[in-house]
């Protein structure tokens, strides 16, 4: 083992235990769009700029009157049509942008949405909190905690990153998207079939919102070091696709579809290149929602799924990469199902 891979977790899914199963995919977007000729003039920036350099073209923003939680809420209510049930045994919510530091928010959205007393926490992982927080539904369900789980993720960037500031103003957008998972056997279509999750603790400050402490000596707005967390990003989801793949026993040229965080069109194409795989077998939603941290692999499933770059049966693997540092992995094949969308 290397020193890179101390405390890495990875494994495959063994098959004595139920295995976690995706069942629903909802997402929701805000209506209002700002594409990038609309940004303000005095940003020093230019529609050029940001779509040659991150293939963004649009993102979504929340209007004042709502929130992440509304966000959230609508998501996960279409995912629960989207699985055709109204219950869940438990919430995972998967955000670095609540509207407070405390309490957490996953119980008021289980709430919200008429879940009741079910166990709900939150999972704060930046952009690879979705796949932590399918992670850790996947291990309620394993372990026999619970029979179901709602992993919703949620982001509201618009409210945390400085307007005036074009090194992160152009790139982040507001969404959400969430998925039903419940207990199957392992050789079911949408059973998660592997893991991988790490994290690197020395960048730390690479990507952070000050907390209350720090804001009077710096200030109070989102910032990331892109530049150092360009080359990381494509190094880490690689390799973390790679051990997914490879504890599924697959090769990474058999994959169907590869969906990867969407931070920058030419870090999913660098990363496409590295693992060998032709550009139609990589899901781009970066045009429309730049990028929605936690949001972006749910949004990006629906955005294949709406396109038809994913079907039933594509063996599929989901990488991210993140604030943490952190990164994550999984793999599945695509189960059947019809996705909900809705806008708000
Ligand atoms: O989501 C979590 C993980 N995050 C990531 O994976 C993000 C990884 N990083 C990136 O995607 C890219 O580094 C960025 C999109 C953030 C930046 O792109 P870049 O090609 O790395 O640009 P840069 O930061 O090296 O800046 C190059 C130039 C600079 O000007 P000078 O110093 O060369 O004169 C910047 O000031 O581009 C300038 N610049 C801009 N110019 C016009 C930076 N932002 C803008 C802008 N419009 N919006």
């Amino acid at each position: 083992m290397s020193a890179s891979d101390l405390g890495r977790v990875s494994r495959g899914v063994s098959g004595t235990h139920p295995s976690a199963v995706i069942a629903g995919l909802g997402t929701c977007l805000p209506v209002t769009a700002i594409d990038n000729a609309s940004l303000p003039d005095d940003l020093d920036t230019s529609d050029e700029w940001i779509r040659t350099r991150t293939g963004i073209r649009s993102r979504r923003r929340l209007t004042p009157e709502l929130s992440v939680l509304d966000l959230a809420c609508e998501a996960a209510r279409n995912a629960l049509r989207s699985a055709g049930t109204d219950t869940v045994g438990g919430l995972v919510f998967a955000t670095t942008t609540p509207e407070r530091p405390c309490p957490a928010a996953a119980p008021e959205i289980a709430y919200r949405i008429g879940q009741g007393r079910i166990p709900a926490f939150d999972i704060a992982a930046v952009c690879s909190g979705f796949l932590y927080a399918l992670a850790s539904a996947g291990a309620l369900i394993t372990a026999g905690i619970t029979d179901s789980v709602l992993v919703v993720a949620a982001e509201a960037y618009s409210r945390v990153v400085d307007p005036t500031d074009r090194s992160t103003a152009v790139l982040f957008g507001d969404g959400a998207g969430a998925v039903v998972l419940r207990a199957g056997p392992a050789d079911e279509p949408g059973a998660l079939l592997a893991y991988d999750l790490g994290s690197d603790g020395e960048g730390a400050d690479l990507i952070r919102i000050p907390g209350p402490r720090e804001q009077p000596t710096g200030d109070r707005w989102f910032a990331m070091a892109g530049r150092k967390v360009y080359l990381q990003a494509i190094e880490q989801m690689a390799h973390s696709t790679l051990r997914v793949v490879k504890d599924c026993g697959w090769s990474p040229e058999s994959l169907d579809l590869l969906v990867p965080h969407q931070a920058n069109a030419r870090i999913v194409e660098a990363l496409t290149r590295r693992l060998g795989l032709p550009p139609e077998r990589v899901a781009c939603e970066l045009a429309r929602t730049g990028n929605t941290a936690a949001a972006s692999i749910p949004l990006a499933l629906a955005g294949a799924l709406a396109t038809h770059t994913l079907a039933p049966g594509a063996r599929t693997a989901l990488t991210a990469f993140g604030g943490g540092l952190s990164w994550a992995s999984t793999a599945l094949t695509w189960p059947q199902l019809t996705a909900v969308s809705s806008e708000l």
